[in-house]
């Protein structure tokens, strides 16, 4: 049987963690992209160890830094012919304001745009292996409201909320924009909600956001758990036909009105283009 070529993001902790010790486990070839060396090989040889699949691989890539990315983009791009599976999943919700190295806010950068770039420059890796991108939205994406003139937050009071529930329903246009875009290339594309996992997510939350985390912390699920749905997507056969919609425990499930939105998700797509374009 050929040998499933999957990329994951975020796999240093918890869902991402839990979603490569499985496909490892199913013999794929592992690409973990991270943005701390040490901790990747960490979990790299923890990996090996409790999979005996010795086909798996660290790359740097900070997704809160678009040259990183590129290079990561790179490595992979003369390492691989083609990539299966790429699993966009990496995220976080940030207290404060911050505005990256190339001047985006954060939890746009790390949540959307990292991987906006990252996808489009594996697209000749990801048309050869006929991939599936998957990324790992939240049911936090029903409370976003996308300002397009202020994707920064320069000019709006910031709140980490709002920032994270945006960048994550600008997952979901981003999964339907790539179905549409790219399935007559063969390229299949899926956006999900996990659960509410407990995981390191959140820890840098102060005020309202880390007093909601601390009451859910005792309903929440296992990172086990919380892969389940990003592992059924990496695997499942015959799932082609829902390219482009939204998974909530190994199903379709519907997302917001506002994520079905023809205009904002074009208008995110153009956006992202432009900003991407220097880092290209
Ligand atoms: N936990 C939940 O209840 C929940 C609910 C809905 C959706 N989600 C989504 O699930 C995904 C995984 O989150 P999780 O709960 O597993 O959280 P987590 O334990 O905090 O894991 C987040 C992962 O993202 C990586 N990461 C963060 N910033 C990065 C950057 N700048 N560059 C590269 N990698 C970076 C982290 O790396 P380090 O190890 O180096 O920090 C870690 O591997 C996220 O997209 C999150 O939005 C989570």
């Amino acid at each position: 049987m050929p040998i499933t070529t999957t990329v994951i993001t975020g796999a240093t902790s918890g869902i991402g963690k839990e979603t490569a010790l499985a496909l490892a486990k199913k013999d794929h070839a592992l690409y973990l992209l991270v943005r701390d060396m040490d901790k990747g090989e960490t979990v790299k040889q923890e990996l090996i160890s409790a999979s005996k699949n010795n086909n798996i691989y660290t790359v740097f890539c900070d997704l809160s830094d678009m040259e990183s990315v590129h290079n990561a983009a790179q490595v992979l791009k003369t390492s691989l012919f083609s990539i299966n599976v790429l699993i966009n999943n990496a995220g976080g919700v940030f207290n404060q304001h911050q505005l990256t190295k190339d001047g985006f806010e954060m939890t746009f950068a790390v949540n959307h745009l990292g991987h906006f770039l990252l996808t489009t420059l594996l697209l000749p890796l990801l048309e050869r292996g006929q991939a599936r991108v998957i990324n790992v939205s939240s049911n936090a994406h029903r409370f976003g409201k996308p300002m397009f003139k202020d994707l920064q937050w320069e000019n709006t009071i910031y709140s980490p909320l709002k920032a994270y529930g945006v960048a994550k329903l600008f997952n979901i246009y981003f999964t339907r924009s790539l179905a549409i875009k790219y399935g007559p290339k063969g390229i299949t594309s899926f956006a999900l909600h996990p659960g509410i996992v407990n995981t390191n997510f959140g820890e840098g939350l102060g005020g309202t956001g880390k007093t909601l985390l601390w009451l859910a912390r005792p309903f929440m699920i296992t990172p086990e758990q919380g892969a389940l749905t990003s592992i059924y997507l990496a695997t499942a056969s015959r799932i082609d036909a829902k390219s482009g919609k939204y998974f909530k425990n190994m199903k379709v499930t519907a997302p917001s009105a506002r994520a079905i939105d023809e205009v904002g998700r074009n208008k995110l797509w153009d956006k992202s283009m432009e900003l991407i374009q220097p880092f290209i």
